[in-house]
């Protein structure tokens, strides 16, 4: 039986006209790799439907390449729709019905431009009118394929080159797109309207959106709770890009913090473990109160109570669980089956996780070692456990649920 208090976080929400059937979704993790093609590998499907069949009502995924700088196209080992589009729309299809099958929608987090820092905040500059508009078609000729795909929607990710576009500090363009705040936003209201265009004013369209960079003069990022003087973007210029972007047409703003440093940590966009609960939540609050889309937000949301608190007092209308569903991809049906204690929380160490994946290693999280390794999980189910003596746990937070030690689950040793 589900806890009343949290009931809320069980009720549907629309974004656009797509109903979610709960207020839970995965906010974008660039975790899964993709085959020589740029699609899905067998692999991500089993990674992505894990995390469906735990109960969560959305999933963003990692960022897809749309086009390098120029609009290149870019190959790596991140999703990309325009490298083969048949080979990515095969691919997607099979995702997007093993997601479905779950009752979960599926967004598409799409992304200009992976590669070196430098190269992005210079080039923002570098390129020419020309080249801007090849890159916001691109994204449209991206969301085409990923909606043929069978998404449900898009995320248009607004960090590295499009920051160097939307900051006042990077962007020292004459044309449209540089000076005023309406001029550095123009790529992206292009984006989002043309992608309207392409494909449908009903297909969602949402933005990651960076609220407040926290940076301070010299390159660092600030603290929280450290007095400074922000050289990025700050609330009010936010608040103001917001009203410009809905009237672009964006569905909803999946809200974040931080910018992608040369030569410092990021600690804004990937919260560690000395950060506080619900990092993003006073930036989308403020964001309620000047926009009627759904506003989105991660950050170190793992608490039912200050998730269902957030929720009823409309500082919010979904909540992320990032890393809390690589560490329990059952977290959501947990909560609502009133197994909180089973809950296999996040550390907040980024050690499994996020160091991994900017090391070239392969991704995974340090308390759950299958997660990215679905179909080649590191524990074998446990057919004949010890009788007595042996080193296993039976019960408790490490006790004999699906996924953890005991009998008849796939045991971890302690
Ligand atoms: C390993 C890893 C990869 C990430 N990749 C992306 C990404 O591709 N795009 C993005 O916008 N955010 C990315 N993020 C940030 C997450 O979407 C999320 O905002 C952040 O982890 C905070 O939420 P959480 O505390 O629920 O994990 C990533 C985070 C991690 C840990
Ligand atoms: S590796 Fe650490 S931070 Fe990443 S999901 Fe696992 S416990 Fe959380």
């Amino acid at each position: 039986m589900m806890d009343k208090k949290i009931g809320d976080l069980f009720k549907p929400v629309k974004i656009n006209q797509l109903e979610l059937k709960n207020r839970l979704f995965m906010p974008a993790m660039g975790i899964v790799t993709a085959d020589e093609n740029g699609a899905y590998t067998k692999a991500a499907i089993a990674f992505y439907g894990a995390r469906a069949r735990g109960g969560v009502g959305l999933i963003i995924t990692g960022a897809n390449q749309v086009a390098g700088l120029a609009g290149k196209k870019t190959v790596c080992s991140f999703p990309t729709p325009l490298a083969n589009p048949e080979a990515y729309t095969s691919a997607g299809l099979e995702l997007t019905r093993a997601i479905h099958e779950q009752g979960t929608k599926i967004f598409v987090q799409l992304a200009a431009s992976w590669g070196s820092l430098a190269e992005q905040y210079k080039g923002c500059n570098a390129m020419t009118t020309a080249q801007i508009q090849g890159l916001v078609a691109a994204f449209a000729d991206s969301a085409k394929i990923v909606q043929a795909a069978g998404f449900d929607g898009v995320e248009i990710e607004t960090g590295e080159l499009l920051d160097g576009l939307t900051l006042a500090h990077l962007n020292q363009r004459c044309d449209g797109y540089g000076g005023v705040l309406q001029n550095r936003f123009r790529i992206v209201c292009e984006i989002i309207s043309v992608i309207k265009t392409v494909c449908g004013s009903s297909f969602p369209v949402i933005l990651r959106f960076v609220m407040k960079s926290y940076l301070k003069e010299g390159g660092h990022q600030a603290l929280p709770d450290e007095t400074f003087v922000e050289q990025g973007r700050d609330r009010e210029e936010a608040l103001a890009a917001a009203v410009l972007l809905v009237a672009a047409g964006c569905d909803g703003f999946d809200v974040t913090a931080g910018i992608s440093m040369f030569e410092s940590a990021s600690y804004w966009k990937y919260p560690p473990v000395y950060f506080g609960k619900g990092v993003y939540l006073e930036l989308c609050e403020v964001l309620k109160k000047v926009v009627a889309v759904p506003v989105l937000v991660a950050g170190k949301m793992a608490d039912p109570e200050l998730a269902t608190e957030a929720l009823k007092t409309g500082r919010l209308d979904m909540v992320g669980l990032g890393r809390p569903l690589l560490a329990d991809p059952e977290l959501p049906d947990k909560l609502k089956n009133d197994q909180s204690k089973d809950i296999r929380p996040c550390l907040g160490c980024n050690d499994g996780c996020l160091a991994q994946l900017i090391a070239g290693h392969e991704a995974s999280c340090t308390v759950n070692p299958d997660c990215n390794r679905e179909l080649k999980p590191m524990f074998k189910t446990v057919t004949n456990p010890p009788k007595s003596g042996g080193n296993w746990r039976r019960s408790g937070r490490y006790g004999s649920g699906p996924g953890q030690c005991g009998a008849g689950s796939s045991g971890h040793p302690l």
